[in-house]
């Protein structure tokens, strides 16, 4: 199934991902030389700090990178608290080893041994860290041996309530459940704070005491996934495997979890819904299995974040580093959400007041905040909109990682809404108030930046715009002169229902198009019937057998899609950067080598 020019492109890549996990903590070593500088002052601070602000504007003070300074300002500022809090909370363990290393590794360039400047740090006894855990008597937290005093940083952020949680002990439980691998700036943070140290045996009983590993239960993957992050898991299959089938099989269907798969019992699982006029009721997996009739969609699922390795080309942006494969295309059974909230009293008086409609998942936080979002009620309700409350995906239950038992399918609609391990759904007269919905997933201009960002200013992504991408060649193959032809293959899909009518292919960088062949079902099957106009939820599979240029030594091969709105993506990134790296669809380019065999 996997072709030979996969193997010559992709493989070295994959090698490379795991000779190289650390290229990040490299780069940052060289970015920011004052680091060690700063841990040390940390001895002085303890008596008298200067200002945060102060402080974090000396970050990086020798860094050559404008783009570094301003993310250090943006730290500064009261707007970005929250994501030092959660930084502080989530930064990956391998930044911070790297900085302590970094640490040692001047003091000895210094002339004096690590071990010794270390000494000169007060040691701590937990219990005395222990008795540091609110403003008043002062917030301390340890990491690896290490004390660190954090209470300026949480009194200048109010409501700082998660460094709170870890307050007076080890930041390590939390480290586990975000060990989110982009959270540079957090080490250098947590640096500034450093107090002393723990004893020597208050930090081997830290040690023997494992931290139990939240994700231990995590399901297995299969191994040919791109792991984006190991812990949350995201990963996106090689793409040539995604147009191998027209519906994607649950094992190469990305994966994008922000926690741990929890862990439903079907036979005990409750869906809660409120917001109705009949009060609070719940449903069993059974109840929504016999009450409700049973309905098929084929719906195509696709990131915010897909293609936004290709923004990160343009100028670094924030998030997870997804290839072209944070989509898939599945057949979701389950009930309608219109038919349950139908039955549960959704009416003409509810339609008076209700907007919006909640989604909110099982996997919740360390504060027990669980995953959340909304879709707009005329989505929910309208018998068009095909919203499911789905329990099987490709004719199985749904698998752990895509949802089990229930799941949101909000067909056309960015994955982010398609909630998963589905246990509250509330009619509402509001968008839902969480993170997800008010902070993250919206778009924004290519000339905002992380200082002048307004998340208030955006409204939240709902439908997607039109998308194509080519899966195979992959970028960099080298293609056999002796070929007389050349095939290129690639997916392409829009949000809304909006059908895709056609899609254009160049194997000239753009100067001469030609148009593919599409198909809604496996290579030589019969195409799946056409929907109806509005109701085009799956991805179209294309395909194009051209003659290879003669003489061309060097192809750019390009794809773009047109549908039924006459919508096309744009030609190029930069006009559509942003700095959440979403929404990314411009025209797919990827270069070939022509070359004998
Ligand atoms: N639902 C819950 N409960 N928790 C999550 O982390 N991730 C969302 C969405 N639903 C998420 C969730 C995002 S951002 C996407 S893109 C899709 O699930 C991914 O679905 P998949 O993992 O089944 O591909």
């Amino acid at each position: 199934m996997v072709g030979k020019t996969f193997l010559r492109t992709a493989v070295p890549r994959i090698r490379m991902l795991f000779l190289f996990p650390d290229v990040n903590a490299m780069l940052l070593l060289r970015r920011c030389p004052s680091l060690t500088r700063l841990g040390r002052v940390g001895t002085q601070r303890y008596q008298a700090a200067p200002s945060f602000a102060s402080r974090a504007a000396r970050l990086c003070s020798s860094s050559s990178s404008r783009e570094d300074q301003r993310s250090y300002q943006h730290a500064s500022s009261g707007a970005s608290w929250k994501h030092i809090v959660a930084g502080l909370l989530t930064g990956t363990g391998a930044v911070l080893t790297y900085g302590l290393h970094h640490q040692e590794a001047e003091q000895a360039d210094a002339g004096v041994p690590a071990a010794e400047k270390s000494s000169r740090l007060p040691v701590f006894s937990n219990d005395e860290v222990t008795k540091h855990r609110s403003l008043e008597d002062g917030v301390w937290v340890t990491y690896k041996g290490g004390v660190y005093d954090v209470t300026e940083f949480v009194a200048m952020h109010p409501g700082g309530n998660k460094i709170l949680l870890a307050a007076g002990g080890a930041l390590e439980p939390f480290w586990a459940l975000y060990a989110v691998h982009d959270q540079e700036h957090v080490l250098e943070i947590l640096s500034q704070y450093k107090v002393g140290e723990l004893s020597v045996e208050d930090r081997k009983k830290q040690e023997d005491a494992k931290v139990s590993d939240p994700f231990s239960s995590d399901p297995e993957r299969h191994p040919v996934l791109r792991v984006n992050c190991k812990k949350p898991f995201n990963a996106e299959p090689p793409p040539e495997i995604l147009t191998e089938s027209y519906i994607t099989p649950h094992v190469f269907f990305f994966k994008r979890n922000h926690l741990p798969v929890p862990q439903v019992d079907p036979a005990s699982y409750r869906l809660k819904v409120e917001g109705l006029p009949g009060g609070a009721l719940t449903l069993s997996l059974e109840d929504l299995k016999t009450r409700f009739p049973k309905h098929t969609i084929t719906a195509t699922m696709q990131c915010a974040g897909n293609r936004r390795s290709d923004m990160n080309k343009v100028k670094q942006v924030k998030g997870l580093n997804w290839g072209i494969s944070a989509i898939g295309n599945a057949k979701w059974s389950g009930a309608r959400l219109r038919d349950v909230l139908l039955a549960l009293g959704y009416g003409p008086e509810a339609a008076q007041w209700a907007r919006h409609v909640h989604f909110e998942g099982l996997d919740k936080d360390e504060t027990g905040t669980a995953y959340g979002t909304s879709i707009p009620i005329n989505k929910a309700v309208s018998e068009e909109g095909d919203v499911l409350l789905a329990y099987e995906m490709n004719g199985e239950d749904i698998p752990p990682d895509h949802g089990f038992p229930v799941r949101v399918v909000v067909p056309g609609v960015v994955g982010a809404r398609n909630v998963k391990w589905l246990g509250r759904i509330l009619v509402s007269a509001e968008e839902s108030g969480s993170h997800w919905q008010q902070h993250d997933y919206k778009g924004f201009s290519p000339g905002t930046d992380w200082n002048k960002v307004d998340p208030k200013s955006a409204p939240a992504i709902q439908e997607l715009p039109v998308q194509s991408a080519i899966t195979a060649p992959a970028d960099g193959a080298v293609i056999d002169r002796g070929d007389d032809t050349l095939t290129v293959k690639g997916y392409a899909w829009s949000g809304g229902g909006r059908e895709v009518v056609r899609v254009d292919v160049s194997l000239d960088g753009g100067r001469t198009w030609q148009v593919a062949r599409l198909r809604s079902g496996d290579d030589g099957q019969p195409d799946e019937p056409s929907p109806p106009p509005g109701r085009a939820w799956a991805w179209k599979l294309w395909e194009l057998t051209a003659p290879l240029p003669p003489e061309a030594e060097e192809l750019e091969i390009v794809c773009k899609a047109v549908d039924s709105s006459y919508n096309v993506q744009p030609d190029t990134v930069p006009p559509i950067w942003n700095l959440r790296g979403l929404l990314s669809n411009a025209w797919h380019r990827v270069k070939v080598r022509v070359a004998e065999e």
